[in-house]
């Protein structure tokens, strides 16, 4: 298995495995600007990502209020030679109260002026002429394809946006969206992680009802399939489970199993913890890129250990089950 390739490079065939999520560049999710300390760690973040052969760096409009757009946009005019070396993928499509001077309630917008309103936001914070990749951040359960689709075409017409991708949306949903655009879908992002398992329970659990499958797991029944089917390609957010197994203190008892196979397989590989949570990601024949959400450049450069693992089948499934907490069916 060659763990370097995967969908995306068809058409973005310098997009790497790994992706770095950039939620927690900027500073708080607050009005407060950006300091030079905060502009200071997003380099050092960037810095470490690129050391490890990371490309294709993950924004949305929202996150820290839009200065993790900021502080990225402010890196790139400083070294206008970085925007060469990176891949920029952001998301729209989310509002709430405070957010852009909004006074509405948190709902959902891919109307196609909210769209293109935020790719131009999105487009003016990072200081650049064209995004790599625009997702819609959530499904709006107004949207109307054609809309969508429209906005897609002028976006893509003006050279403002190469590539287009949805998250968080299931396979009927993805299909129901493509029969408007003239062009695939290049991404689906969804949680996923040992500590996130609902997408691996509905396709191989389902008709077992004493298979102690998650709740609302079937809701996304079909999405990864789908996926690999039209050449989407599958990223992982949450894939670190924010710490949840490889942190140093356990924070729940029954976490203990997990955390004690992920650190048995780093020390048997000479890998990080991290690298083994992420390589169970990348081991899935969908070709999972993990969005990575550290800003601390010793754990990024940890979780470039990963390229280094194909999991073993008999690996694989025995950190799934543990995961699980039950046997498989
Ligand atoms: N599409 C969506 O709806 C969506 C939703 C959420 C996030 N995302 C994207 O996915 C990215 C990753 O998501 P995420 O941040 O939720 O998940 P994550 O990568 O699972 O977790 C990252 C967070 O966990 C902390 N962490 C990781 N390992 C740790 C350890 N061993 N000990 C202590 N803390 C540890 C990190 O802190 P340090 O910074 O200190 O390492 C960071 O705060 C985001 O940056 C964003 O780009 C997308």
């Amino acid at each position: 298995m060659n763990l370097s390739t995967h969908p995306l490079q068809r058409l973005l065939p310098t997009s790497s495995r790994l992706v770095l999520g950039c939620m927690g560049l900027g500073g708080d999710w607050n009005h407060d600007p950006s300091s030079e300390t905060d502009v200071a760690r997003a380099h050092a973040a960037i810095e470490a990502a690129l050391d490890i052969g990371i490309t294709l760096f993950d924004h949305a409009d929202i996150y820290t209020l839009g200065k993790a757009e900021s502080v990225f946009g402010t890196l790139l005019r400083r070294t206008p030679s970085l925007r060469e070396r990176v891949l920029l993928q952001t998301k729209c499509g989310i509002r709430f109260k405070g957010f852009q001077h909004d006074a509405g309630p948190k709902r959902y917008d891919l109307s196609a002026a909210y769209i293109e309103a935020q790719a131009e936001h999105s487009l003016a914070r990072l200081g650049t002429d064209h995004l790599d990749l625009l997702l819609l951040h959530r499904p709006d359960a107004l949207m109307e394809t054609e809309e969508i689709a429209e906005a897609f075409t002028r976006l893509r017409r003006s050279g403002k946006v190469r590539h287009f991708g949805v998250s968080n949306m299931q396979a009927g949903q993805m299909a129901w969206l493509s029969r408007a655009l003239d062009a695939p879908l290049a991404v689906n992002q969804l949680e996923m992680s040992l500590a996130r398992l609902e997408p691996f329970e509905a396709g191989t659990c389902f008709n077992d009802p004493q298979a102690g499958v998650r709740p609302g797991a079937l809701a996304w029944a079909g999405v990864m399939e789908y996926c690999q089917q039209e050449g989407v390609q599958l990223q992982a957010w949450g894939s670190l489970a924010k710490g949840r197994y490889t942190a140093e203190q356990a924070r729940l008892p029954a976490d203990e199993p997990v955390r004690t196979l992920i650190a048995e397989l780093a020390h048997a590989h000479g890998l990080s913890r991290e690298a083994v949570m992420l390589a169970w990601l990348m081991r899935h024949p969908a070709r999972i890129q993990p969005v990575i959400g550290s800003s601390d450049p010793a754990r990024i450069r940890a979780c470039g250990d990963a390229m280094k693992l194909v999991m073993s089948r008999e690996d694989w499934y025995a950190l799934y089950q543990a995961a699980r907490g039950a046997e498989l069916p």
